[in-house]
């Protein structure tokens, strides 16, 4: 089991496995022209299953796949088979627009639950975002994954001045879908231009829930990102992850991998273990995990209180969002 000095478990590893993304959201990618890894820097089929397996050795019981989009690496197919032999729930966080072609692999592999990102259902603001007019596309995947019996989990960064527009439309979609809709304060990365005024906060987001529909509080899953409520009678639910106004590290299982090798042991953290080098090398990985792991902070990367990562997000030395899998 990986212990942290804090006593947490960390038993919940995010594999990115490419850098690349067929969309270009700007919270995400810095600018459109950014510079992918040479695949020879990318972890290779066989070296994400060793590394894997020393993550499930340790105690690792959850992988959820991320990207940039993992959809985009060729290799996808015999990976997520290679992953799919190992003792663990395996995920995914996808934006969805390559879904039709991988999911009788993604159901072989048994995939029960996949989250896809979705920051709005206006077709129009979708290809602002996303600069690629392919919401029906996204939208008709999202139905394909339910009517295949995926549980999906929608995330939506919120951005002010957007999402206000959308919210109640993206709760009203819960009422006889089963979709569970994330709204996820906007985080400062490496290039994304935050700003505090682009942060609308749970608080704002759930006084316009509120103030249109009657909402309960739902007990969230251990570990959650997200803060779960439901309209009564609804058949979906919606969330919010607060890292900006609350943050929710005190409960934090997360380790990652980027495409890259490296392991960041948090998502803010700029400290990183060349995982994949010692691989490559024939060094011992597990007490490299473990180092990290050991080294972990108590919050946020450790160089930040929630107000100093506000305060300081310009200064953020950390990948961008692109290069990390969210
Ligand atoms: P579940 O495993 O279904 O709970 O998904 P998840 O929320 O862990 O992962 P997902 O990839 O869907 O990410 C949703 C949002 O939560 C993204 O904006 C992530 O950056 C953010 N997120 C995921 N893990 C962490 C974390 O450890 N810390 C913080 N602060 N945010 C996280
Ligand atoms: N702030 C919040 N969430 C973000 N994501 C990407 N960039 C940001 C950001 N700056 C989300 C994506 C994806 C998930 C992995 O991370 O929407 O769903
Ligand atoms: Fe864990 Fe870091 Fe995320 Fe906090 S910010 S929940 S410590 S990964």
């Amino acid at each position: 089991m990986l212990y942290d000095s804090f006593q947490r478990i960390h038993d919940y590893l995010r594999i990115s496995l490419t850098d690349s993304c067929n969309f270009r959201c700007a919270y995400c990618m810095p600018n459109e022209e950014i510079e992918v890894m040479p695949h020879s820097h990318l972890m290779q089929t066989g070296e994400i299953e060793a590394l894997a397996k020393t993550f499930v050795g340790l105690g690792v019981k959850k992988i959820r796949l991320t990207g940039g989009e993992p959809l985009v690496r060729k290799e996808f197919p015999d990976i997520l088979h290679r992953l799919s032999k190992l003792p663990v729930e395996l995920t995914m966080t996808t934006n969805g627009i390559l879904v039709h072609k991988h999911i009788e692999l993604m159901k072989t592999a048994g995939m029960r639950s996949i989250n896809v990102s979705l920051d709005s259902i206006n077709r129009e603001t979708f290809h602002n975002l996303t600069k690629r007019d392919q919401f029906q596309k996204v939208w008709d995947n999202i139905l394909l994954l339910l009517d295949q019996g995926f549980r999906v989990k929608i995330n939506a960064v919120a951005l002010a001045g957007i999402i206000e527009e959308e919210i109640l439309d993206f709760v009203r979609i819960t009422e006889k879908l089963p979709l569970h809709v994330r709204f996820i304060e906007f985080m400062p990365f490496q290039g994304n231009h935050w700003k505090s005024e682009k942060v609308i906060t749970a608080k704002q987001m759930l006084e316009i829930v509120s103030s249109n529909f009657p909402i309960v509080k739902l007990q969230d899953e251990k570990h959650a990102t997200a803060k779960k409520y439901q309209v009564p009678g609804f058949l979906g639910t919606f969330a919010f992850i607060t890292t900006m106004s609350e943050h929710f590290c005190g409960d934090c299982n997360r380790m990652r991998l980027t495409a890259d090798g490296k392991m960041k042991n948090c998502l803010f953290g700029k400290e990183e273990m060349d995982l994949l080098g010692a691989l490559r090398k024939g060094q011992d990985v597990e007490s490299l995990i473990m180092e990290s792991v050991k080294r972990k902070h108590a919050m946020l990367g450790g160089q930040f209180s929630p107000d100093y990562l506000k305060a300081k997000a310009d200064e953020i030395e950390n990948r961008s969002m692109i290069k990390i899998g969210g």
